[in-house]
This record gives structure tokens, sequence and C-alpha cells, in this order.
């Protein structure tokens, strides 16, 4: 995570959600940042400014006077931190800072704040479809402030439908969004990841080790660093990344599809998933019963994805991954010619820590051109990140050339 020594301000409003800010903050700090707590005055009518302190180990600033205050804290806190992040952000609350109004310590740090803002809109779905409401959060989103939806679902008041606080790890994830460089704005990046399921039968099928760890960690930090992100996944037991769109296939052919079909909108391919080379010639309508001894199948090639969109290139930035037991940068060299790729990531899979399942990977970056960049034993999301450096320099020659020659 993007957390390590940032600093946070948690703005916690006067909603019945403001028991969750409490794991908002927990989940912050278990990510490596500190977190300073603001409580309105209706806040701590749904929960006292002690739990906050202690799950933070700082003392939580309540009010703009009284003996408890800190002179000029409403400047300072705004322009001290990283980011602020309002959660659960009222009604109300959305109002007055759309308004201009500052009359409390939060919303006149927010007239004073000069870091980026994240508002977590949690209310009554009457609420939230207030046609006043809406035009707020417009202001809001027009002023450059990053608002997140609420999540649908049974509300306090009885009813179902928008105005839950988003779950905390969604939170946490836009925070994210909020501290990352945003040098991939405006990029459209097609992200594949975890393995295909080949079916035998209605029950059976073939596949492979790949968890979606790495394809995953790269969708992640692309939208984090402002790309339009699409992840196109085979079968795994990850949650879909926020803010990507996320489309699920099992088989091969069906990535196949959707891979071609969005390709000549994007700028980068990054192929993370691990495809079956095979599939059962012949896929069994029912299930296929106990009965020889000993059973042999056929099977039969899967087309090559990365192959098939190097014929429809249109400047596209092709990322391929090899997983390799042997002669790996020779394999994965071999791979990049015959796939036409701009980088290859190369990583050998015999090491208990790295490659398949695991949260960490070494790998090499081989460049189309240039020299190859071992890199450590990282997190996968550092292995996304170091990539994704590459991707953004790959994009900038590109740019340069496409200027150079027109
Ligand atoms: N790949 C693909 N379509 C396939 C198989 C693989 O697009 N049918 C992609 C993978 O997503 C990966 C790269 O090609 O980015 C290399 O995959 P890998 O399985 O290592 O290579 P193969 O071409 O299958 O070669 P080999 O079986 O000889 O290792």
């Amino acid at each position: 995570m993007a957390f390590l020594g940032k600093r946070i301000l948690l703005g916690v409003t006067g909603g019945i959600a403001a028991y969750k800010a409490a794991e908002v903050a927990r989940r912050l700090i278990g990510a490596g940042a500190r977190v300073k707590v603001v409580m309105t005055r209706s806040a701590q009518e749904f929960v006292g400014p002690l739990t906050f302190a202690a799950l933070t180990g700082e003392k939580v600033a309540t009010a703009m006077f009284g003996p408890a205050s800190e002179p000029l804290e409403h400047v300072a806190l705004g322009q001290e931190v990283d980011a602020i992040v309002v959660a659960p952000a009222t009604a109300n609350f959305i109002g007055k800072v759309a308004g201009g109004i500052g009359d409390d310590l939060l919303t006149t740090i927010m007239l004073a704040a000069t870091r980026p803002v994240l508002i977590c809109p949690a209310m009554n779905a009457g609420m939230w479809a207030n046609l006043v409401v809406q035009g707020n959060l417009a202001r809001l989103k027009g002023r450059g402030l990053m608002v997140m939806e609420p999540a649908a679902g049974p509300l306090a008041c009885g009813a179902v439908g928008l105005g839950r606080l988003p779950e905390p790890d969604l939170i946490v994830e836009a925070v994210a969004g909020l501290l990352s460089p945003q040098d991939l704005t405006g990029r459209q990046v097609l992200v594949t990841a975890g393995p295909t399921h080949e079916d035998f039968d209605p029950v059976r099928f073939l596949t492979n080790r790949s968890s979606g760890k790495q394809g995953y960690a790269l969708a992640r930090v692309a939208w984090r660093r402002g790309a339009g992100v699409t992840l196109v996944s085979g079968p795994t037991s990850l949650p879909a990344p926020y803010g990507v769109k996320y489309v699920a296939v099992r088989s091969a052919r069906d990535m196949g599809v959707e891979v071609k079909a969005r390709f000549p909108e994007v700028d980068v391919l990054l192929m993370a998933a691990a495809v079956s080379d095979y599939r059962p010639t012949q896929a069994e309508v029912r299930k296929i019963k106990r009965s020889q001894e000993e059973m042999a199948f056929h099977l039969t090639q899967n087309p090559d994805i990365l192959k098939q969109v190097a014929g429809l290139k249109s400047g596209q930035i092709v990322v391929g991954f090899a997983a390799e037991t042997h002669d790996l940068e020779a394999e994965a060299r071999r791979k990049m010619r015959e796939k036409h790729l701009d980088l290859i990531v190369a990583n050998d899979v015999n090491r208990p820590d790295s490659g398949f399942q695991v949260d960490t990977n070494e790998v090499t970056l081989i460049p189309r051109i240039g020299a190859p960049v071992p890199l450590p034993l990282l997190s996968k999301e550092e292995v996304a990140a170091k990539i994704l450096d590459q991707v953004v320099a790959l994009l900038e020659t590109r740019d340069g050339d496409h200027a150079k020659n027109t």
C-alpha cells in the first residue's frame, strides 16, 4: 500500500455510519498511515472521541474553540496532512462544503484545505436521490474532490437502496488513489489475470495454479495512478478491485474474445493471465462416469491471445509475462520476439516465495530495447508499480515519436 509514513486526516460527521469510521481508521493505520481524526458535534452523538483516540493514539479534534482546541488548527490541519478523508459525509456536511460555509472545525478545515480530498457520502436513499444533494456533489467533483458512490443495501432507516457507507477496504483503496502519482491519467489500460478453466464436462476442468494476484495488483495500481482500467479475469477467489471495470471469463477462448474486442480502444495491454495452452477437444455435456481403469483425453491447442492481438497493434504498449522453470531469460526473450511484445516480465516459478499463489514475486523486467532490470523479492503491488513505471516510460517514448512524425 501507498501509505507508509503518510499522514491522513479522517473527518467524521454525524450519521449512523459514524461507527464504521472506526474501522476505516484502523485499516488506514494497518496500511501504515498516521491518522488524525476530526469529529463534528453530531458525530459525537453516535460515537465517542475516545474510540478514535484509542485507535489512532492521537488526540481527536472536536471543536474550533474551547480548552481542547489548538490555535489555528483549522488552517494547519488541512494543509499539513497528505490527504483528507471524510467518512461518513452527511448531506448537511456536503451542502456546507459545496456552499463554502465554515461553521465548525471540520467545515473550516475544508475551506482552508490544500491537500487531496475524498468524500464518502452515507445517508438515507431519499436524501441521496435529492437533486440538491446531487447538485452539491457535482460541485465538489467539479472542484477536484474525489467522491465515492455509496453502496446499495439495507439502510439504518429500514429502507433498502443507495446510501450505505462503502466497505472500509474500498475507502482505503480510494485513499491509495489520492496518494499515488497520477502519471497514467487519460490512459486506458487492459489487464488480464488469473487462470482459465477448460471444461471436460459440467463438473471438471483443466486449469493451472495461477491465483490472479499479480494481475489484480496491476489493475489496482494502474487505477490508483489515474488510468481507466478494465480487468478481464479468469476464475479467482479475489474481490474485484475498486474503480476497475471487471469482466469475468472462464475459458481461454472467452478471454480471447474479450481482449480482442477491447484491445483497439486501449493504450496498454498487460497480459498477466495464465492462459491454458490446451483445452479438452470435446467438452462432454453429461458428467463423465467412472468406468474404465484408465482414461485418455484429447486436447486441442487454444489460440495464443497475444499473437492474435499483435496483428491488431496500432501503437499500444503490450506487456507479456513468462513464468518459467528453466532457461528463464532465453525463454522470455523468445516469447517477446514471437509475440511482438514491448516488455516481458519473467519469473522463475521454482522459488516458493515467488510466482503462483504467494503475495510476493521476484521478477526480471526485460524490455524489447535496453537492458534487463532484475528486481529483488517484492510484494506483488510493488512489482506492479515497477512494471507500470516502465509502461509510463514506454508511453512517453511512443508519444514523443508520434509527435516527431506528425
Ligand atoms: N498467452 C496468451 N495466449 C495463450 C497462452 C499464453 O496470450 N494461449 C500469454 C500469457 O498471458 C503470457 C504470455 O503469453 O503473457 C506467455 O505465456 P506462457 O504460458 O508463458 O507462454 P506460452 O506461449 O504458452 O509458451 P510455453 O508453453 O512454451 O511456455
